[in-house]
């Protein structure tokens, strides 16, 4: 028998082991997404993704597995009961869109959820704090709301007059919660009891309105009281109706709709006793006009503060005077919860000077190249009426300068009411301009009667650069500006013409340094729909999208956006969802290509064959059509190829694989010249897209690299590329061995280049090289983001960072700058999906300083350049490098190997910093 001490010691061991075994010792996940939001409300994803974060850790810290669960209730999670979805623990390292597959989701339930993770040292996190998600309304039937319009506009109504709706309503017992679903053709403001719900602009957004429309979800609990309410919305036609395109006559532009405005709402409260009830858009709304009597994209809003009904959006307002609104049925194309992220206001500025101009004009600079629209305060006699005259440029005489905005008028009125301090913001309209001239203001107008506020669709800022280069700041500083500048709902070419349209060629060759600046991943998701959704049966997709204006199909290098954007999207977030979901689109786009292709050579035309495509668009050299076309077969097929075989489609994987070699092997035969060894056309573009997309076999590189080195030299160092160009040109000279040409051009201030623009003092990237110089009454936009496509070489090889497609969204990043002339120091940093991934080096005499930090879960391929001789490389102080191979370890920082331009390590998470002598 064993004796009892013994029993005892045995039981307290087994005891205290168990409890060591299972004890959660790490810290828990943070920042829990769903759906690339925290908390969100109004998910209609079915298997909405969930992403967390581990805690930033300094010791190669990884995740070996994961337990999400998700509950019905609080009081379940709290239980770890898991009644929605409980996943057991998954073997697995991924922390990021994680599909929920779980139990059938309900429209309008919230769902919270939870999770834990175990790391590579075989440790066990505690659970995160929980999070939640509220469904929006899944099923048609969910909608009782009907689409209400004002009476007499039910068939057409091609008018620019804006009418409002409203409805008293009374809540019958104490509120739990509130929810409204609205959504309006074209634009609609929403309001309870007097004010706005919600902070976005422009709602309902964009999209390829035939087949889509967005409805937004907005809790406005805190919004109603018991007892007499009012709601009411105020139309506009923005996209919808307003007209789009270059026509002269505003009648002439490209309408979606001659058919009215219209809005459908459904507001459903509550109680604490679970009992719900619904106010719904019906035939008991009213509809007034509203004090905006004129309301154009393009050309402005006019309002007139006299014809202010006090008090129309609130309870209690006399409304015998309003009529009963119309029913109109309902729409055939799907209702979607909204998929994009909303535009919001980032900034105001205050304008660096206000100059009175010969015309008695007043002329605000805000000093910056900005899009939104001017927020407007003023007190003066009923009746006097102040324009807002937007633009980008002034005339000799300081007055402002429209003419290169084409058709667009770009005017806002606003007629006062004479009622104390008036203040006052457009909302359906925008513009894009440095500069407002300020007509009809009562008296000598100070800084805030009118100030710029700066507004774009709110994807969140995910990267930052700095560098001992002024110019390359500046540069970077211009690019960002002209990010902001068009993202209203799509990606535009320009915010201030009759354009202002989702050109898919600025795009596809911006797409990457949107990615280093933004988390682009959301908006280009709804913007793929956007194109897919209009694609021709017969595959081809359209140059602008949502579709409208420019006719199909669309041009080379223009429709392979529909394949390079997402690609581009998931190698910088990692997430696969963008690409299996538009396979169908890409690869219909492929085939139509493929079978307007002879002999392999895919040639873009017109019935009057004498034009063959933008081609390098705007390139102060020309490069020849032709070939540009057969490039982006090329291309386009090896990422479907590579998408194919990242979603599980072997067998396409391998057919385009196959198809992107015969179509290298024609190119080559067709467009390189054997005898004078270049490519047709000899520029720099005619030699850089080969090269760039993997046409040039190996061999020939040497010489087409030398190619490029000839046509930069003959240009006196400058680009002479186009739109399709510019973004391969300091990458390729870069990647074989010219980084110090590289440089050399993007620190020239002589015409053409970057350092031209701001010389010439512009403040966002230029839609020409010489928009200086060139008519402004033609197509010349002073904010088109395309030739800005050079910022990924900044963040990329200057500072360093960059994503590997192999393991996207920084799962491993790739950290190797490139110091090169007279740059001393260069810091650049990402928030990842998983935690902030960030390189700052610097060169101080002979010793090259690198501080990392590399997100948890997470590795990186550290290469340290071979600028400086080298002889000892030391991590935290700790040697790990000298004469040439391996000495030393340190935690989560291996040796791997090294090159003739550099040393490299794998890193895994923490901060380290690199010293090398
Ligand atoms: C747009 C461009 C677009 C181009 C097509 C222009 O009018 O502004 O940015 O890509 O047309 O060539």
């Amino acid at each position: 028998m064993p004796n009892i001490n013994m029993l005892l010691v045995l039981v307290s061991f087994l005891i205290l082991s168990s409890a060591c075994s299972t004890k959660p010792e790490l810290p828990a996940p943070t920042e829990l997404i769903c759906e690339y939001q925290q908390n969100p409300l109004g998910i209609d994803q079915v298997h909405p993704q969930l992403s967390w974060k581990l805690p930033p850790s300094k010791n190669g810290l990884m995740q070996s597995a994961y337990e999400i669960l998700v509950a019905s209730s609080l009081e379940n999670l709290d239980k770890n009961n898991g009644d929605i979805w409980s996943t057991g623990k998954v073997e697995s390292d991924q922390s990021a869109f994680v599909d929920f597959d779980g139990n059938k989701l309900n429209s309008r339930q919230k769902y919270f959820w939870k999770i834990k993770y175990w790391d590579n040292h075989g440790g066990e996190s505690v659970y995160s704090a929980a999070a939640s998600w509220e469904m929006a309304l899944l099923d048609n039937s969910d909608w009782k709301a009907q689409w209400i319009t004002r009476t007499g506009a039910e068939s057409t109504d091609d008018s620019l007059r804006s009418f409002n709706v409203r409805k008293d309503f009374n809540v019958e017992s104490p509120i739990k919660k509130a929810r409204l679903y609205v959504t309006g053709l074209g634009n609609y403001v929403f309001y309870i009891n007097g004010g706005k719900v919600g902070k976005d602009i422009l709602t309902p957004g964009w999209t390829h309105y035939p087949k889509r429309l967005q409805y937004q979800v907005y809790d406005i609990t805190t919004m109603l009281s018991e007892g007499e309410n009012a709601a009411g919305a105020m139309l506009g036609n923005a996209w919808w109706s307003g007209g789009l395109g270059w026509g002269k006559d505003p009648n002439s532009r490209k309408r979606y709709s001659y058919g009215p405005m219209k809005v459908i709402a459904q507001i459903e409260i509550e109680d604490e006793a679970g009992n719900i009830q619904t106010i719904i858009s019906d035939d008991s709304w009213k509809w007034s006009e509203s004090p905006i009597t004129f309301n154009n994209l393009y050309d402005g809003v006019h309002y007139d503060a006299r014809l202010e009904q006090d008090g129309w959006n609130e309870s209690g307002f006399e409304d015998s005077s309003w009529e009963s609104v119309a029913i109109l049925s309902s729409e055939s194309s799907a209702l979607v919860a909204q998929q994009a992220p909303p535009l919001r206001q980032e900034r105001e500025l205050i304008a660096q000077s206000i100059t009175k101009v010969p015309n008695g004009n007043y002329v605000f600079d805000f000093g910056q190249n900005m899009v939104g629209w001017g927020k407007l305060k003023v007190s003066g006699e009923a009746g006097t009426k102040i324009r807002l005259k937007f633009a980008e440029l002034l005339h000799d005489d300081g007055t402002v300068a429209q003419e290169n905005l084409r058709s667009a008028i770009a005017i806002d009125e606003y007629t006062l009411k004479g009622e104390g301090t008036e203040v006052w913001e457009p909302q359906f309209t925008y513009s894009g301009f440095r500069y407002v001239e300020v007509e009809g203001f009562p008296g000598e107008p100070t800084k805030d009667a009118l100030t710029g506020i700066v507004f774009y669709s709110s994807a969140p800022w995910v990267g930052t650069f700095e560098s001992s280069n002024e110019l390359m700041n500046a540069i970077i500083k211009n690019i960002t500006w002209g990010q902001r500048g068009n993202m209203h709902s799509v990606p535009t070419d320009c915010p201030q013409r009759d354009e202002r349209l989702g050109w898919m060629g600025d795009a596809q060759t911006f797409g990457p340094t949107s990615c280093y600046n933004m988390d682009m991943t959301q908006f280009y998701e709804k913007w793929l729909y956007d194109i897919t959704d209009s694609q021709d049966p017969s595959g081809y997709v359209y140059d602008v999208n949502p579709a409208i204006v420019v006719s199909g199909p669309s041009k080379p290098g223009w429709g392979d956006a529909v394949i390079i954007v997402p690609w581009v999207a998931y190698k910088f977030s990692g997430n696969e969802r963008i690409l299996r979901n538009n396979y169908e689109g890409m690869k219909a786009w492929v085939e139509f290509m493929r079978r307007h292709a002879v002999n392999n050579i895919y040639t873009w035309s017109n019935p009057d064959s004498t034009f063959f495509g933008y081609a390098d668009w705007i390139a102060p050299v020309k490069s020849p059509q032709k070939p540009i076309s057969a490039s982006f077969l090329f291309y386009s097929s090896k990422l479907l190829s590579e998408i194919a075989a990242i979603i599980g489609n072997t067998v396409d994987a391998t057919e385009y694989a196959k198809v992107a070699k015969d179509v290298a092997e024609a190119y080559q035969n067709k467009y390189f010249d054997k005898d004078v060894k270049n490519y047709d056309g000899e520029t720099q573009t005619a030699n850089l897209l080969p090269l760039a997309f993997g046409i040039t076999p190996d061999e020939l590189k040497p010489v087409v690299v030398d190619n490029i080195l000839k046509a930069v030299a003959h240009r006196e160092g400058h680009p002479s590329t186009g739109f399709l160009g510019t973004q391969f040109i300091l990458p390729i000279l870069s990647d074989y061995g010219h980084h110090d040409k590289a440089y050399e051009m993007i620190n020239l201030k002589t015409y053409p280049s970057w350092g031209y623009m701001i010389e010439k003092g512009a403040t966002t990237m230029w839609e020409l090289w010489n928009s200086d110089t060139e008519r402004p009454e033609g197509m010349n936009s002073r904010n088109h983001y395309a030739l800005g496509g050079i910022g990924e070489w900044i963040y990329g090889y200057l500072a360093g960072i960059k994503p590997d497609a192999a393991h996207p969204g920084y799962k491993r990043s790739i950290i190797a700058p490139m110091p090169v002339g007279d740059l001393t120091w260069a810091k650049a940093s990402q928030k990842t999906n998983y935690g902030d991934l960030s390189v700052d080096w610097k060169i101080e005499g002979a010793t090259f300083t690198l501080n990392v930090q590399i997100p948890a879960n997470t590795s990186s391929l550290v290469k340290i350049p071979k600028t400086m001789n080298i002889t000892s490389i030391t991590v935290d102080g700790m040697e790990i490098f000298s004469e040439g191979k391996s000495s030393g370890k340190v935690e989560a920082v291996n040796f791997l190997n090294e090159s003739e331009t550099s040393i490299g390590f794998e890193v895994g998470s923490g901060n380290y910093v690199f010293v090398a002598n």
